[in-house]
């Protein structure tokens, strides 16, 4: 079913109270002595949510046909009757072996042929017809039973499509890309051109002759690979539309959703492009315990999710309480990390708190895997902070439905993502991540709030705009972003961005051809640098990755230095503010700022230091006017959510290990008494504002 058609079934938030809590409830693993002293955990938890039968396919259906739904009903009544509301699992994640047997043609095929197999999960092919005839059959026994029980309140529609395997080169797959290229390209000669094949003989006379871009004596098409990450995103998501589609059928008010794995780490799946689809966003986050700024990590994820749901709360579906079992050494959290992190996604925007998963298995591959109820039961610390949580929560209530202020936009586009990784660019150091994240970076350390904007969708109302990488850009996102400029705002676009049209052509006449005139630059030659290579900088400090050849517009070359120049078509000049000082580029722009409008364009033409960035953020913060949501000691993190009618929260988690001063004035919704001033080390304090 399209997201067009009228009946779109009310919001989830509807039938679940304050912020929800829970987790991957797993009760199939357990005998039912357990499953009844799961509900007294559950109230003592404050647990109001949770996800039920994600991998129960092959108990509900052991043989074809025969269903066994006893402890299924079982469940989903006594939750009701404790007054927790379920998301309820489609089954399909993990397809039983019965079915494997019958129709192995149903498996995943990686790029060099290899079939991957049962025995664990997600080993199906998200374009297999045979497949999706009985993942929709589950789907449509489930619903069917289920659709008046009144625990359920959410279909969670498989588990994350795209983890372990996102792209698919069996016989299969490769004719839904071949259907898939004709619908987008129309003719044979479209898709030619589009993919630039009269280069190396690589014309095709008809779309039969197309395989996915699998394995190859040298470097494959970038057209062709960069349709092939298109394909496999919308296979998925088409898989997903099939199952929405007999839910939709059956039961029409019941929202739907599936969980993402916004992070990154997760390049595959365009986020923004799935979210038309989905009824509420829900993701789920797992830290890298080995990583020292791993809460910085967090709040990119989470600002990144809070942009695909644009801007609407989202429902937290899984994190950790404390270790997972899939890294190469699984630390625990420290006291009072789950605490903070939880409260991190909800300070950016999560309504909804959620683990996987609710007790600790004590069979399976994911036995070390922590959860809410840990191997040792209700002596242990995760338990302890598990029902602390419950309360935080529900004594932060208010905070629901609100949302957060940002007045920055990094623009994120997972097809830029895409483009820009491809092989055979001039320089494998060119990371779409790593330039994004080192000034979101930055503003979450002052306390200055983000949001991740598609390039398509609406800029109005944001200060400042930062545009890294983008290495591919449409028209109308590079219309887009200028319009940005003209109405007020401060864009910066960094190097290797508008570099190509959507379908990887090189925009001709000096790069960057989407944003020149924009900018007021041309660039002749890229200097990439070599691998820990760096080059000076005119203000002091140091590039690193990334050098090239730019001209400020209307100068000729070696003129640029220095000198405000003319832009061309008229308009404020593009001033140089930082030149490269070595050799070839000596006395190039490295940095460069045009008024336009009644805003601006700077271009960075390298990658800066640490000091760099910071020198940068600052000049970008003093022109746009933004500043932090509150004055606070360092290792603060800040953000404010606000409700429609005018009522304010602020956010600030103490990640340092001394008490620190926030100059906010409110009541302090975790002790219920009026703020301090003060979080103490490694805690929270949530101010209502006066
Ligand atoms: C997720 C998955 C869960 C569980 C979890 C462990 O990817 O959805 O089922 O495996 O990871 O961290």
């Amino acid at each position: 079913m399209s997201p067009q058609e009228p009946s779109a079934p009310p919001a989830v938030w509807n039938s679940l109270e304050g912020l929800a809590y829970g987790g991957d409830y797993n009760p199939e693993q357990w005998p039912a002595d357990t499953r009844m002293e799961d509900l007294e955990l559950m109230k003592e938890a404050g647990v109001t949510f949770l996800s039920v039968g994600i991998f129960s396919w092959a108990l509900l259906e052991p043989s074809e046909g025969e269903y066994d739904f006893a402890w299924l009903d079982e469940v989903m009544d006594n939750l009701a009757g404790a007054g927790i509301k379920v998301a309820l699992a489609t089954a399909t994640a993990a397809p039983p072996a019965w079915l494997v047997r019958k129709h192995p043609e149903i498996l995943p095929v990686t790029a060099d042929g290899t079939v991957l197999g049962p025995g664990s999960r997600r080993h199906y092919t998200p374009s297999s017809a045979v497949y999706r005839r009985y993942a929709t059959g589950i789907t449509r026994v489930l619903a069917e039973r289920y659709k008046d029980h009144p625990a359920l309140a959410l279909w969670h529609v498989d588990n994350e499509l795209g983890c372990h395997v996102s792209e698919f080169y069996g016989d299969e797959d490769a004719a839904a890309f071949r259907r898939w290229l004709e619908g987008r390209y129309g003719t044979i000669e479209a898709l030619n051109a589009s993919w630039g094949t009269a280069f190396w003989s690589q014309h095709y006379a008809s779309f039969e002759e197309i395989l996915p871009p699998a394995v190859a004596p040298s470097t494959l098409n970038p057209g062709q690979q960069l349709d092939f990450q298109r394909f496999n995103s919308w296979a998925l998501m088409d898989y997903y539309r099939s199952l929405l589609g007999v839910l939709r059928e059956v039961t029409p008010g019941v929202p739907a959703t599936t969980n993402l794995m916004v992070s990154s780490a997760t390049k595959s799946m365009d986020y923004f492009d799935w979210a038309k689809d989905l009824d509420v966003i829900a993701n789920d986050h797992y830290l890298v315990a080995a990583d020292p700024e791993r809460h910085i990590e967090l709040a990119f994820s989470a600002d990144l999710t809070r942009g695909v749901a644009g801007g609407d709360p989202w429902i937290l579906m899984e994190h950790s309480t404390s270790a997972v079992n899939w890294q190469p050494r699984n630390q625990p959290k420290m006291p009072g990390e789950m605490l903070r992190n939880s409260l991190a996604h909800v300070a950016r925007g999560a309504d909804a708190v959620m683990f996987f998963q609710w007790r600790q298995s004590f069979a399976g591959s994911e036995k070390f895997h922590s959860a809410m109820v840990p191997h040792g039961g209700r002596e242990t610390r995760v338990w302890r902070e598990v029902v602390e949580l419950g309360a935080s929560l529900q004594r932060i209530g208010q905070v629901r439905g609100s949302l957060v202020e940002a007045r920055v936009a990094i623009v994120f586009d997972y097809e830029a993502w895409w483009a820009s990784e491809l092989d055979s660019h001039p320089s494998e150091d060119v990371k779409y991540l790593d330039l994004l994240r080192a000034f979101h970076r930055s503003l979450f350390l002052r306390g200055i709030s983000t949001d991740f904007v598609h390039p398509s969708a609406s800029l109005e109302g944001y200060d400042l705009v930062l545009v890294c990488t983008l290495y591919s850009v449409t028209d109308a996102a590079a219309a887009n972003i200028a319009s940005a400029a003209q109405a007020g705002a401060t864009v910066l676009v960094s190097y290797f961005s508008g570099i190509v049209d959507e379908q990887d052509h090189i925009r001709l006449g000096g790069y960057p051809g989407a944003f020149r005139d924009l900018l007021g630059i041309s660039v002749e030659e890229f200097h990439p640098l070599l691998a820990g290579g760096t080059v000076k900088l005119s203000d002091g400090g140091a590039g690193s990755v990334w050098s090239e050849h730019v001209h400020v517009s209307g100068a000729a070359v070696g003129e640029a230095s220095g000198a405000a120049v003319e832009a061309s078509g008229g308009g404020a000049s593009a001033e140089v503010l930082a030149t490269f000082t070595e050799y070839p580029l000596d006395g190039v722009p490295a940095l460069t700022r045009r008024s336009v409008g009644a805003g601006s364009a700077l271009y960075l033409a390298t990658f800066p230091d640490r000091n760099g960035i910071e020198a940068l953020v600052d000049r970008l913060l003093a022109e746009s006017g933004v500043s932090a949501v509150a004055v606070a000691d360092p290792g603060v993190e800040l953000t404010r959510r606000r409700t429609a009618d005018g009522a304010s929260f602020v956010f600030a988690i103490n990640h340092s290990r001394a008490d620190a001063t926030v100059r906010v004035a409110g009541r302090e919704l975790l002790t219920g008494k009026p703020f301090t001033g003060t979080v103490p080390a490694s805690g929270v304090a949530v101010i209502a504002e006066d």
